[in-house]
């Protein structure tokens, strides 16, 4: 079962060298885990050319949100990363935004899947009231989604708390969910957040995780991650 577990490991850095110990360290035959890019390594100097000479697929975590020909001219512009899998858009953005990105990136690759970020795993209820949201995270979560699946995109970002409803109303939707710690690690600054097994029973297509896996030693938490998945 652990091996269909997919895991994005999160390379927030813009050290070359750091994020070449991330990949190396976390490759394991026992877990299938795919690095994920985001914009502090992609608006660094090495950054960019590092992901176009990459050889296997990646994930590039850039978060779109503009008017859609501006949406539409980025995508165009990465056109030439040719092992790009995966890519975010703000589902805020609107629905003649989505459409645009996720028909852009179809015609560059089939095997793009463009994913719409929902409500960020680091805001809760208090801090959507500030925004100006009258919805609950949940609420609002499922309506962004019902939005995305509208727009043709494959999938959505959102907690692993918001899974379980999502999975119920779409079997296929790919969903993706940061937000997720070891027992016992620190919520940094995520506040929806759960351990890769509630995630994955909550049926989640892939978890992403950043600082409970590259904080400290590596190969460690990887071995930690094996084991409590295995539970
Ligand atoms: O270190 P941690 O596991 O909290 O990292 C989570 C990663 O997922 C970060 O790279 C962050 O940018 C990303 N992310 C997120 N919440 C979203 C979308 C992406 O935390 N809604």
């Amino acid at each position: 079962m652990m091996k269909k577990n997919k895991i994005f490991v999160a390379c927030d850095t813009s050290n070359l060298n750091q994020i070449k110990k991330i990949i190396k360290y976390t490759r394991t035959n026992q877990l299938k885990i795919i690095p994920k890019f985001g914009l502090q390594f992609f608006y660094s100097k090495s950054g960019r050319k590092f992901l176009e000479n990459f050889k296997s697929e990646f994930f590039l975590d850039v978060k779109l949100n503009d008017i859609p020909q501006t949406a539409l001219s980025a995508m165009d512009s990465l056109k030439d990363l040719k092992k790009l899998r995966y890519i975010t858009v703000h589902a805020s953005g609107g629905l003649d935004m989505l459409k645009t990105v996720t028909k852009k990136a179809k015609k560059i690759n089939k095997n793009i899947k463009v994913l719409g970020v929902t409500v960020l795993t680091s805001l809760n209820n208090k801090s959507l009231k500030r925004i100006g949201h009258t919805k609950s995270v949940e609420k609002l979560v499922m309506h962004q989604v019902n939005l995305l699946k509208k727009s043709g995109a494959a999938g959505c970002i959102c907690s692993a708390k918001e899974a379980g409803i999502i999975r119920k109303k779409f079997k296929n939707f790919y969903i993706v969910t940061p937000g997720i710690r070891l027992p016992g690690d620190k919520s940094d600054d995520q506040a929806r957040i759960m351990t890769p097994r509630e995630a994955f029973k909550n049926k989640v297509s892939a978890i992403v995780m950043g600082r409970s896996l590259v904080k400290k030693n590596i190969k460690n938490n990887v071995k930690k991650l094996i084991d409590h998945l295995n539970q």
